[in-house]
């Protein structure tokens, strides 16, 4: 059995850890929680349900797209937990209200809220269409807000807030980014300013800000791969695992102390 503990999600009270087959310790885990992720459908998104699942938690996922949401939720039981889709638009404050109750409904509770939903809507500044701006600001940024006011509502000591940035917030190497960058630089000084009022509530809030990672929306053979690769210190693509693991991590126990954070993890590209 356990010789050691680690800070229950309810947070205080200490529950046993136990060693596995290689007399390793058992952590990691976030079995009893309940995770929401708002753009859960997506490459990352759905990457992030199946790490949090496989670590116990059950997770509500919830996106535009239902294909994204299906093949999720096919994730999260694979994982062996339990999962929920529901069918969103997250820049609608009553929709993400309507989310969380959904989240409440289906599991009772609401311990980790991540913000994974995002666009990368990209062009010079003189082609740059004002409408992609406000849909820019309204995903990445107003949409992030929302759905963290609707949900810490509910949350306990040891709930969790975590936004997927970018580490194009520190580094914006090519024409026409600077929207995108700009959302997303948004984010480091949220997380910042938020973490000021969440800490009294034993809440942590947190920033991942990815690099190249290999989706859809940046392949790792689309047409700037091979540029981003020469700024890397690690010439690879990143994988959607790699940020799930990342995120596991901070959602947990053992990452009680980091808050008001920003992260990154891309392979050395704003090194
Ligand atoms: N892929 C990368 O290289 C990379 C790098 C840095 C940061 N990111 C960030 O990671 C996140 C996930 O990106 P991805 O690469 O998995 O892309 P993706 O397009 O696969 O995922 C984004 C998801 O958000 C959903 N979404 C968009 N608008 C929505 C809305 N209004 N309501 C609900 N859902 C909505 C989409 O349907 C999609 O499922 C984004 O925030 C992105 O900016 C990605």
């Amino acid at each position: 059995m356990s010789d050691k503990a680690v800070l229950s999600p309810a947070g205080g009270a200490v529950v046993p850890t136990e060693r596995d087959s290689l007399g390793q310790l058992s952590i990691f885990r976030l079995d009893g929680r309940v995770a929401l992720i708002a753009g859960g459908g997506g490459a990352i998104g759905s990457a992030l349900a199946a790490a949090l699942a496989g670590a116990g938690a059950r997770v509500a996922v919830a996106d535009v797209s239902d294909p994204g949401l299906e093949s999720a939720v096919e994730r999260i039981g694979a994982a062996g937990s339990e999962g929920l889709a529901i069918a969103a638009d997250v820049t609608d404050p009553a929709a993400a209200e309507r989310v969380v109750a959904a989240t409440l409904g289906r599991f009772g509770r609401i311990d980790i809220l991540v913000n994974n939903a995002g666009v990368a809507l990209m062009a010079p500044v003189d082609e740059y269409r004002l409408e992609d701006f406000d849909r820019t600001v309204a995903i990445n940024i107003r949409a992030v807000f929302v759905a963290t006011q609707a949900a810490i509502k509910h949350m306990k000591t040891g709930g969790r807030v975590i936004n997927i940035g970018s580490c194009n917030a520190e580094r914006m190497p090519f024409l026409g980014g600077g929207v995108y960058a700009m959302s997303k630089s948004a984010l480091v000084g949220l997380v910042k300013g938020l973490a000021r009022d969440l800490g009294p509530r034993g809440i942590t809030i947190n920033n991942v800000q990815p690099g190249p990672i290999d989706t859809d929306m940046n392949p790792a053979d689309g047409d700037f791969a091979e540029a981003l690769r020469k700024l890397m210190a690690l010439p690879r693509y990143g994988t959607v695992d790699e940020v799930a693991a990342m995120v596991a991590y901070l959602v947990g126990p053992e990452a009680g102390f980091v808050t008001g954070a920003s992260l990154t993890i891309d392979g050395g590209f704003t090194a």
